[in-house]
């Protein structure tokens, strides 16, 4: 029988833990800060183990255990799943052993469905997801009346983790995903995984601006300040928020890729 664990440090000014597989939940990391800027962050980053997507169920729930428990010897009051791929997996079973609020992310189709005007969304999503059944539970619920397309998309994560954002390997594999998707004509695009808002750029390059994008760091941003303000948990508005970032390999190339995608000068240190 599992044991739920209770952590009972929870304090206003505890920090919120934030991880992926990799760069990608900086995405939402970022729009956590800029909307709670008095918060505390540690963000971590499983880039050992990366793509998610490419890794065994039981070795990702043990990952995402792993960082959970890094995350209560940390004592921090929420933790966010900034990722689909674990978020569709084990998410369910992670906050059945564990007290701290959890906040997964799902990607936007209820709103993408509701708003489609000729009622076609597409959505982009990592392989392990487009093959998860809760993901596929997920869009019958919210599809609504529209035709939602599935749009797996392998290698797109690599590339992301590399840095690999605006060379012509990159384009060439966005062009091949999303041009099914466009001959559909759909008029709204889901992103189901946190690395693709970091081509937002690239895939309106592609498809124009009439396509709307829909992401997840605002909504995942907006559940988070609910769950906190709920337990009344929130940090002094006085108080200026400390941001640490880990991850599971660490490299020159990767300090300076969460930099780059930061937005500032990052300090990586290793996920113990
Ligand atoms: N950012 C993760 C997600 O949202 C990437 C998945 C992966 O590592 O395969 O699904």
């Amino acid at each position: 029988m599992i044991t739920k664990q209770v952590t009972t440090q929870n304090n206003n000014s505890a920090a919120i833990g934030v991880f992926d597989s990799g760069v990608g939940g900086l995405s939402i990391a970022k729009c956590i800060h800029q909307t709670l800027p008095y918060e505390n962050l540690i963000y971590v980053a499983d880039t050992q183990y990366a793509p998610y997507g490419d890794i065994q169920h039981d070795i990702l729930t043990k990952r995402v255990h792993s960082i959970a428990q890094y995350f209560l010897s940390k004592k921090v009051k929420a933790i966010v799943v900034a990722c689909n791929t674990a978020t569709v997996s084990v998410i369910s079973q992670l906050r059945e052993e564990i007290e701290v609020p959890i906040i997964g992310v799902e990607p936007a189709i209820k709103p993408a469905a509701l708003a489609s005007k000729n009622a076609k969304v597409g959505i982009l999503v990592t392989q392990a997801t487009a093959k998860n059944k809760n993901f596929i539970q997920l869009v019958e619920r919210y599809k609504n009346d529209a035709q939602v397309s599935i749009q797996a998309c392998p290698g797109l994560v690599d590339l992301i983790e590399q840095g690999k954002i605006d060379n012509k390997e990159c384009q060439q594999l966005l062009q091949q995903y999303l041009t099914p998707l466009l001959n559909e004509g759909i008029d709204s695009l889901v992103l189901g995984c946190t690395h693709y808002p970091f081509l937002i750029k690239q895939i309106k390059a592609i498809a124009g601006d009439q396509l709307t994008i829909y992401e997840t760091a605002t909504p995942v941003t907006q559940q988070l300040k609910r769950r906190l303000a709920a337990l009344s948990v929130n940090a002094s508005l006085e108080q200026t928020g400390q941001c640490q970032f880990l991850s599971s390999k660490v490299s020159s190339q990767q300090q300076e890729l969460f930099s780059k995608l930061w937005g500032q000068s990052v300090d990586l240190k290793p996920l113990p």
